[in-house]
Parts: C-alpha cells; sequence; structure tokens
C-alpha cells in the first residue's frame, strides 16, 4: 500500500503547512513518514514522494543521502553511530571505532549476523569535545554517548540486548 494511501490524512496535514508553492518544504516530513513506515527510504517510498513533491528522484535521493538520520537500505535492529569526524579522529575516535568494530566482528557499515547492530561512521553529532562519542537509532529513538570507551560502549550495547 502506499504512501498516500495509507497516511493520507497525515500526508495533508503535513502538506497544509506550507503554501502551494513551497509544497517541496514537505520532503523532510515525508521523507520521516516513509522512514517510520518501514525503517527505512525504499526506491519506491522516494519515488512516491518525488511525485508529491513534483520534484525528481534524485532531488529526494539528495536529500535524503544528506542527512545521517535517513537510510537507505534496511538494516539492524539498532544502528550505532560513531562520529570520525576531524575533531573526534583528534580525540581518537578512529581508534574507538575500530576497536568497535573488532569487538562487534564487523567492518563500519556492516550490519552483526544477529541482525541486532549496524556500525555506522558519521559526520558531526555535536558532540565534538566529548568524543568518542556516538549515537544509537532505533526506530523514533535516539541515544547519546560521550566520553566513551570501548568496555563503556559495549556496556551500552550490552543494555540493549
Ligand atoms: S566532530 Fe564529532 S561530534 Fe562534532
Amino acid at each position: 500500500m502506499s504512501l498516500a494511501q495509507k497516511y493520507s490524512q497525515e500526508i495533508q496535514a503535513i502538506f497544509a503547512k506550507y503554501p502551494p508553492e513551497q509544497k517541496r518544504s514537505a520532503i523532510m516530513s515525508l521523507l520521516y513518514l516513509a522512514q517510520r513506515e518501514e525503517g527505512y527510504i525504499s526506491q519506491e517510498a522516494m519515488k512516491e514522494i518525488a511525485d508529491m513533491l513534483e520534484i525528481s528522484v534524485t532531488e529526494v535521493a539528495g536529500v535524503a543521502g544528506f542527512y545521517t538520520l535517513f537510510h537507505r537500505q534496511k538494516e539492524g535492529k539498532y544502528r550505532i553511530q560513531v562520529c570520525t569526524d576531524l575533531p573526534c579522529a583528534l580525540r581518537g575516535a578512529d581508534s574507538f571505532l575500530q576497536e568497535l568494530a573488532q569487538a562487534l566482528g564487523v567492518r563500519p557499515g556492516e550490519t552483526t549476523p544477529d541482525g541486532r547492530f549496524t556500525l555506522e561512521e558519521v559526520m558531526c553529532v555535536g558532540a565534538c569535545h566529548r568524543a568518542p562519542v556516538f549515537q544509537v537509532q532505533h526506530g523514533d529513538t535516539i541515544t547519546f554517548h560521550e566520553n566513551m570507551s570501548l568496555e563503556e560502549a559495549l556496556a551500552v550495547l550490552k543494555k540493549l540486548e
């Protein structure tokens, strides 16, 4: 079932917030809706959003691809997103990521075989002076974890299980 069929009232409410000539501004809300439905932004959802906004699929993909909170593939139940941007790298984020990857038995970008964790490398999440830092994304919730050691990070993940 399409987003428009399943969420017609919600979509109407989203579009009501914008003048018709600026309806493309609804893109973030529509992407959020699509991800809430499937856990990621599928090609079909991008096509539907593009049609609703009368823009190209490439434009929708460009926005979806820009934000680390939008996902293009179905992944693990929990997304472990480690910031490795420059300020965090200066505080050891790269080696933290590698240690965490080794402990989980995956490489960055991969999902653990049990489907629980996807380890991702992301750009600044706004906690530069408290690196190593990662966020855990699960459905609609995000939790931040700062000044992490490997042991502390594994304890956080264990609590999720
Ligand atoms: S650079 Fe990592 S949180 Fe800002």
